[in-house]
């Protein structure tokens, strides 16, 4: 009985499925562009409104290779299905977006397709962009009209069968994709919404924090729930978790610290990897109203309960011992002999959740590779963490997370070396 009932519903997911995907068919030319764009703004004000908005929506992080011109592409993203790589956005007419017009460009942002009407592969936020209004994508346009051009042609991606297929990109949009308009909430205030339409949209947080499903796909209602970032080795915590990255303790000034400086003041966490850099190139540049508008929509996402603590074997002693010794010889003199830290200049280590987080390959990472805060207006000369891949061993790197997650009163998992060795196959 079960079972029929198993096959029924399979059955009927499969007839939803190909339902959908002969819709997406039907829609093959969602919003081709009109013989008569609106033309492209050339006023100072829109071009500077549009370059902030660059900013919000991290648009350079993609589409700049480092050391190269802005804009001019060419960056590669790895996912799970290969490697994809953002194009030239810069005003060249046959390599960038010179004969682009106003709809193309809207429709690039809203509906994922290019100009020729080719569907787009997710690695380029549009799933979250497709929330940005018009108004702003004309401006994001108009600056990115404005930047000198670079002739470079864009590189071809370059994913595996059958991901680099157009019908794989219709039936994946047909299940996970809908073209949508920003909603203002009437019930909360216009704070909270100008928030929200930041965080969703152009800032794309989801994109990193939200949880996907085998598809890659951000599953609707968990999109701050935490996920390991597809095809990178750094987990980024989820927003609904007080033991991960949840903010909804904090103060509104902390959340602005953490996004504006790298570093909130009251709690002493600090950004590090992914977010360091989404905080050097994006939301440091933001104004604190924006900021503290995101502020207040992210302190009010819906908290999940903390969940069970994970079941795991203690480590044994002599890794404890090791462990303690690495960290009195290597770590002790910025950390503290307690994990204390010091205040504004080493974070502590002990009570500190990005430590004892239930998925350890951030705290392996940061051990490993060391790496620095981002360097903002209010800590332009942020400590940096020196890295220890060269000078530890496997099974000192997992002794010291060991121990620094199990000390102190911190109610981490040991880390073994096995762990540390696949965080090391995965190059970030
Ligand atoms: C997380 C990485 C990422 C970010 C952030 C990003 N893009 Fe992209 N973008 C891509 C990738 C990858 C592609 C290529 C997708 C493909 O070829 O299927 C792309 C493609 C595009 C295209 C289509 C180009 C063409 O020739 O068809 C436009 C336009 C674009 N991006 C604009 C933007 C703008 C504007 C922003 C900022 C608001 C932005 N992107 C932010 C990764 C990104
Ligand atoms: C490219 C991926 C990526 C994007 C995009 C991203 N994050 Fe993060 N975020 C991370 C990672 C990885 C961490 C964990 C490392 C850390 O704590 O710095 C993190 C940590 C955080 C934390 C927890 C900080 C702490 O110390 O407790 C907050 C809050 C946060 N992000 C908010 C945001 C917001 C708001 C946005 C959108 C503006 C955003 N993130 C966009 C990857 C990302
Ligand atoms: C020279 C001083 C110094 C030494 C030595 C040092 N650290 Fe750090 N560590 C830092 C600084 C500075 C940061 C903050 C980096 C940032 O803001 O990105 C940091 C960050 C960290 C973090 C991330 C904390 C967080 O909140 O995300 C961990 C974990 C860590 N260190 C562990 C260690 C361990 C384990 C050792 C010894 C093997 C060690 N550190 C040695 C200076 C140091």
């Amino acid at each position: 009985m079960k079972r029929v009932f198993r096959w029924g519903l399979g059955g009927l997911v499969g007839v939803l499925a190909l339902g959908a995907a002969a819709i997406a068919w039907l829609d093959a030319a969602d919003a081709p562009p009109s013989a008569h764009p609106r033309p492209v703004a050339t006023d100072a004000a829109t071009i500077d409104r549009g370059r902030y908005l660059a900013q919000a929506g991290n648009c350079a992080a993609c589409h700049t290779r480092r050391g190269e011109p802005p804009y001019a592409g060419g960056e590669a993203l790895h996912t799970p299905f290969g490697t994809v790589y953002g194009g030239n956005l810069t005003p060249h007419a046959r390599t960038g977006l010179g004969a682009w017009s106003t709809d193309d460009f809207w429709r690039a942002l809203h509906h994922g397709r290019s100009r020729d009407g080719r569907m787009l592969t997710p690695a380029f936020p549009y799933p979250h962009f497709t929330q940005v209004t018009r108004e702003d994508s004309d401006a994001l346009f108009a600056f990115l009209r404005s930047v000198p051009a670079v002739d470079r042609a864009s590189t071809p991606n370059a994913l595996a069968f059958p991901y680099n297929t157009q019908l794989a990109l219709k039936v994946w949009r047909a299940l996970y994709f809908r073209p949508g308009t920003f909603a203002v909430q009437p019930a909360q205030s216009a704070e909270w919404n100008r928030g929200a339409y930041l965080v969703n949209g152009l800032g794309h947080c989801a994109a990193c924090h939200g949880t996907r499903n085998a598809m890659g796909a951000t599953i609707d209602d968990r999109s701050f729930d935490g996920s390991t970032i597809p095809g990178q080795g750094w987990y980024a915590p989820a927003l609904t978790l007080a033991t991960e990255g949840s903010v909804s303790a904090w103060s509104v000034a902390d959340v602005v610290g953490l996004l504006r400086d790298g570093v909130a003041p009251g709690t002493g966490a600090t950004v590090v990897g992914p977010m360091a850099e989404v905080v050097a190139r994006s939301t440091q540049h933001l104004s604190v109203a924006d900021v503290q508008a995101m502020a207040v929509f992210l302190r009010d996402l819906p908290q999940r309960p903390p969940a069970e603590a994970p079941r795991a074997r203690p480590a044994d002693t002599r890794t404890l011992d090791r462990g303690a010794k690495v960290y009195a010889d290597q770590c002790a003199t910025c950390h503290g002999e307690r994990g204390e830290g010091q205040s504004g200049v080493f974070p502590a280590l002990a009570g500190n959740r990005a430590v004892t987080m239930a998925d350890p390959v951030n705290v392996v990472r940061v051990v490993l590779h060391g790496g620095y805060g981002p360097s903002t207006a209010g800590r332009p000369r942020p400590h940096g963490m020196p890295p220890f891949g060269h000078v530890l061993d496997d099974a000192d790197i997992a002794a010291v997370t060991t121990h620094i997650r199990t000390a102190w009163g911190n109610a981490g998992t040991p880390v073994n070396q096995v762990q540390v060795v696949q965080i090391l196959a995965v190059q970030p």
